[in-house]
């Protein structure tokens, strides 16, 4: 086909496309669909919606994206499509909050299932999954089967430790965790003494860490639970990462380990908001915590869901008693400080 027969055929396709993202939330509310935006990956969600769908009739249809979702709800406005968002990280969950494209959540079921620790505490948002943030350990090269966050700042790992972008969203978190802890002046201090253990400039994600330790750049590298498990169970061509590494789950000093979330938000405009809660109150029921903990390898929210054995092999999660929205206020002063050390330089 010539450019000049495809052009108006294009076209077509765009205003067709340009009127498809307005008329869902008419099209919704009348079908009873339930409409996700989502910054997880369709393939470990749809598995969740299908079984939704199959327990209640209800519809959902997703809309996924890697950044901008708050900003297209708020751009959307009061004709938004969007019922709920799922994504993952404390961050990410509060950026939705203030972007104003959230409304509260007001359900009995969720309060007993979902711990205060865990939910906003307006309700603008609930946590619907949990990962930690753990130490990758070479298993040849790191006798200790125990450490503190604290520690990671020891110069005994001097050159010794690899890490992501300290920008980045779990990172974020985790180093927020670390001034609500300790304050910010105790944090910078960490903050220094963590970069000065970096094998190398901060880069690639998670399981590049994995990747890098067992290359022997460094000894210790920064990750998700989940990603060890999917390395291990999922991806022969990174399963050596996993099988050269050991999972500890550090701790802080007189604390638990470090846990951030998967969460949902209940749509400003939600179209569906009935529907939307059905699906909301499902994602924390036992079946959908199930495929969390089995498909995912996160950890269920819901008390009494059975942890994935890969995931309960790295020993007993003991949850770090810190409230996530205390970490998100922290999140700015965070980010503030890896500029201010140079961590990513
Ligand atoms: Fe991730």
């Amino acid at each position: 086909m010539t450019p000049e027969l495809r052009a108006p055929r294009l076209r077509f396709v765009l205003t067709f496309a340009a009127c498809a993202a307005v008329l869902p939330s008419v099209a919704a509310a009348q079908s009873g669909d339930v409409n996700v935006y989502t910054y997880r990956e369709q393939k470990l969600i749809q598995p969740l919606f299908d079984a939704f769908t199959k327990d209640t009739g209800i519809k959902v249809n997703v809309i996924s994206a890697s950044s901008g979702l708050e900003q297209r709800m708020k751009s959307e406005g009061a004709s938004s499509p969007a019922d709920l968002l799922l994504t993952v990280d404390i961050g990410r969950l509060e950026d939705a909050v203030r972007a104003g494209v959230s409304q509260p959540i007001k359900s009995a079921a969720l309060d007993q299932v979902v711990t205060p620790q865990y939910r906003d505490p307006e309700g603008h948002w609930y946590a619907i999954s949990m990962r930690a943030r753990v130490v990758y350990a070479s298993k040849d090269r790191v006798a200790q089967n125990a450490i503190t966050y604290e520690e990671l700042a020891d110069p005994k790992w001097k050159g010794k430790i690899c890490i992501r972008s300290g920008q980045h969203m779990y990172n974020n978190a985790l180093f927020a965790a670390m001034v609500a802890k300790h304050g910010e002046a105790k944090a910078e201090e960490w903050l220094r003494g963590l970069k000065a253990n970096l094998a190398q400039k901060p880069s690639g994600g998670d399981r590049e860490t994995a990747r890098d330790v067992a290359a022997g750049k460094c000894d210790l590298g920064i990750g998700n639970t989940y990603y060890w498990a999917l390395m291990m169970n999922s991806n022969p061509a990174q399963k050596p990462w996993a099988e050269a590494t050991k999972v500890i789950l550090p701790t802080f000093q007189g604390g638990g380990t470090h846990v951030n979330v998967s969460g949902v938000v209940l749509a400003k405009h939600a179209p569906n908001p009935a529907n939307a809660m059905k699906l909301i109150e499902w994602l924390v029921g036992e079946k959908a915590q199930h495929i969390y903990a089995d498909i995912n390898y996160e950890y269920p929210i819901r008390a009494g869901i059975a942890i994935n054995p890969t995931i309960a092999g790295y020993g007993a999660l003991k949850a770090d008693s810190l409230p996530l929205s205390k970490i998100a206020g922290n999140a700015k002063t965070a980010a503030t400080l890896v500029d201010k050390v140079g961590f990513d330089n």
